[in-house]
């Protein structure tokens, strides 16, 4: 059987992303192939795409883009026994997500409460993931004693800073997110202190709070020499999108594999299929729409989660 999926032989601008009609992927041991029902776009998508994370001049295969997925089980690998034929899933497909079939590893896939929308579901693994890892890389995980400290998190209204600071007000913690004016509303509703990003933030921040006792960076902005400012200290800081600022302050960069938080898609799920965990915004785009959609995530020009749907 062929389906189709969105790939790029060379690196470039969007126009690099064509469909392909191709053989459906095959599970080896401990994957799954799944029919995809939704794939989000994330910045590292087009940031592969660009090839200004490459060494090399073009892809040695084509690549097909994406991470995030959400589908059934129609096949399984070798070895699996924790997800069987027509199970709904969600997690990180292994070699792409923008197809309207994917492999994934079982490791990587959490169970989709039937009360999750497709698109919501397809929208999260990879926001999910980084905003558990970063708080816990700040001491500020579930399990740590976070009740009164002040965060700030850059881009709180962002895919990963939605779930960062609904996640930290849960657990007690002040949060202070920066936004553009137009989202100031958003991380208002999410419990935390909005401020605008942009010239002045810090003063912005200081007229909210007299202390900051850890900050997370999801922005990539250029915030870092201001977020050492304001919280005192480098350790106390974390960035996830700017890799120079991090060399620059001293500051810690976190690109996964490390302080990975077991468990955190399917805790999130849990606490949204029960209402008290909201996902960010969700923006659906058709399958042949991947290219206008990574622009879109890349210019800032629609925001949310956008998301492909086959
Ligand atoms: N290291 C990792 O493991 C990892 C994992 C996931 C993501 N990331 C990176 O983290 C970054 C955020 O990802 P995301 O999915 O959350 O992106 P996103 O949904 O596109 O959110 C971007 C955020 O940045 C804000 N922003 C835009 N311009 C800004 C500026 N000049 N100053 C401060 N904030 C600004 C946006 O605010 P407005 O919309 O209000 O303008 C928004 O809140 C990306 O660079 C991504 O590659 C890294």
């Amino acid at each position: 059987m062929t389906s189709r999926a969105v790939q790029y032989a060379r690196y470039g601008g969007p126009e690099v992303l064509e469909i392909v009609e191709r053989e459906d992927p095959q599970p080896g041991p401990g994957q799954v192939r799944l029919a995809v029902r939704a794939a989000s776009v994330n910045p590292i998508d087009w940031k592969l795409r660009s090839g200004a994370m490459a060494s090399t001049d073009a892809p040695g295969k084509p690549v097909i883009g994406g991470v995030d997925v959400a589908g059934t089980v129609e096949a399984v690998g070798e070895g699996v026994t924790a997800f069987a034929e027509g199970d709904e899933v969600l997690g990180r497909a292994s070699g792409g997500a923008y197809a309207e079939k994917a492999l994934a590893d079982v490791d990587g896939l959490t169970a989709k409460p039937a009360g999750v929308a497709w698109e919501v579901a397809g929208s999260l693994p990879v926001v999910v993931t980084t905003a558990y890892r970063g708080l816990a890389l700040l001491g500020l995980g579930a399990d740590d004693d976070t009740a009164g400290k002040v965060l700030v998190v850059t881009g709180a209204s962002g895919g990963v800073g939605v779930v960062a600071t609904q996640l930290a007000v849960a657990r007690g913690v002040t949060v202070i997110g920066s936004a553009s004016e137009r989202h100031q509303d958003d991380v208002k509703a999410l419990g935390a202190t909005p401020v605008v990003y942009g010239e002045g933030f810090a003063d912005r921040v200081r007229a909210v709070t007299d202390h900051v006792d850890a900050a997370l960076d999801t922005a990539g902005k250029g915030d870092l020499g201001d977020l050492v400012a304001l919280t005192g200290s480098a350790d106390r800081v974390l960035t996830i999108a700017d890799y120079a600022g991090a060399q620059e302050h001293g500051v810690r960069f976190s690109s996964g594999g490390d302080g990975e938080v077991e468990g955190a898609l399917a805790d999130f799920v849990e606490h949204l299929a029960a209402g008290d965990h909201r996902a960010p915004e969700v923006v659906v785009y058709p399958l042949e729409q991947a290219a206008q959609a990574q622009e879109d995530n890349r210019t800032g020009a629609v925001s949310g989660k956008l998301v492909l749907t086959p």
